[in-house]
């Protein structure tokens, strides 16, 4: 049941921060080590991979994006990333040293499924992250990571992938872990990081009024871009798939660096643009390139709707509308930048009278190719 919601989506999203903290529930021991012996791939096999790929739709198909940056950083591993729906017809290069990863709430989404037999039938070994225990997906892989989000009603996945998010940080820090590599001091260092990251979502949900406000002045726009580099493109790409489907606008999600190459002529006056900035520690590089994004759309009259990191200063002057999110380490924050995409897509959608929780043409699970 709803328990006082106005939807199941609002419902779910406040869930966020218990479903973060029970995925990661027993995966990590005293000493900060990961502790997965539930993917029954033994040690020496995964010492072996030599490629990882990825399949997934939708909002898991973001999900695995946001995974290929943390595998590759954490293990070195090449990291492919792949839409189910495309993956065999290209008869993909894999064999017994390649890891493929099947990510699905439901574990029944059709496309999905015929990626991993496909997978499997060339000898690749298949490892699920699921949040359906007993579905499909998972009694067909060779592992499976159950994501601990609970039954997830509404349409739109919110803390499934969210979870999905944590399941896939425990892969690649597991990865990293079995084979001993040079992040040793870095990976101990997130694992923590990870298991407090529960309360950063529960503080970024305890600041959405004004983000509720901005998407209630924006319900009769057409259109609103988002942008976002590194970790922030797939939030990017995540934060137009949820206003698309909900709020039924015209929604793209870019990579920042792209602007210039063409996306730039779509900016006009008072267009709103979302933008991830990612944390000016770390990748510095990044983050100015960023603000200097924010200024120019801004001079081409964009009205920026800036996601950034608390305490950071550089943004203030060029953003109409600043949402703050908690310091984390720069792979980690997707799970606490995309939460206000979230609330501002359901609340759009519903100051324009739609249903969030069933929105129109959708089907929570897709059992079709
Ligand atoms: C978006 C959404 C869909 C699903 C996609 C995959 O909010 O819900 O894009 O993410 O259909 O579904 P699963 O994860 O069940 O395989």
């Amino acid at each position: 049941e709803k328990d006082g919601y106005a939807s199941f989506m609002l419902k779910e999203i406040a869930e966020q921060p218990k479903a973060v903290a029970d995925t990661l529930l027993g995966r990590i021991d005293g000493s900060g080590s990961l502790v997965l012996d539930e993917v029954r791939i033994p040690a020496n096999v995964l010492r072996e991979v030599d490629k990882v790929v990825i399949v997934a739709c939708g909002t898991a198909f973001h999900a695995g994006l946001i995974a290929k940056y943390a595998i590759e950083h954490w293990t070195r591993i090449p990291c492919e990333v792949e839409l189910a729906s495309e993956f065999r017809y290209r008869d993909p290069i894999l064999d017994q040293q390649t890891l493929v990863v099947a990510i699905s709430q439901s574990g029944e989404t059709m496309d999905t499924l015929m990626a991993l037999r496909h997978a499997r039938e060339q000898g690749a070994k298949v490892l699920a992250i699921c949040n359906t225990n007993g579905s499909t997906i998972p009694r067909e892989s060779d592992a499976v990571l159950y994501t601990h989000a609970g039954p997830e009603v509404a349409v739109a996945s919110t803390k499934a992938f969210l979870t999905q998010l944590v399941a896939c940080y425990l892969v690649a820090l597991y990865l990293g872990q079995v084979r001993g590599t040079q992040w040793a001091d870095e990976i101990r260092a997130v694992v923590r990081d990870l298991s407090s990251i529960g309360g950063a979502v529960e503080r970024v949900l305890e600041t959405m009024e004004p983000v509720r406000e901005l998407a209630r002045s924006l319900a009769d726009k057409n259109t609103v871009l988002f942008l976002g580099r590194h970790v922030g493109y797939p939030v990017a790409l995540e934060g137009a798939l949820k206003l698309k489907e909900l709020a039924y606008m015209h929604a793209e999600g870019f990579a920042a660096g792209e602007l210039k190459h063409g996306p730039i002529a779509l900016v006009e006056d008072d267009l709103p643009v979302v933008v991830v900035v990612p944390s000016p520690r770390g990748r510095s590089v990044l983050h100015d390139k960023l603000v200097s994004n924010i200024q120019e759309i801004r001079a081409r009259g964009a009205r920026t709707i800036v996601i950034a990191e608390e305490g950071d200063e550089a943004v203030v002057p060029y953003a109409d509308h600043l949402i703050r999110v908690p310091v984390t380490p720069t792979l980690l924050q997707p799970l606490v930048a995309t939460v206000p995409l979230q609330v501002f897509a359901c609340e759009l959608a519903t100051a324009r009278g739609n249903e969030v929780d069933q929105p129109r043409n959708l089907a929570k699970s897709v059992t079709v190719e």
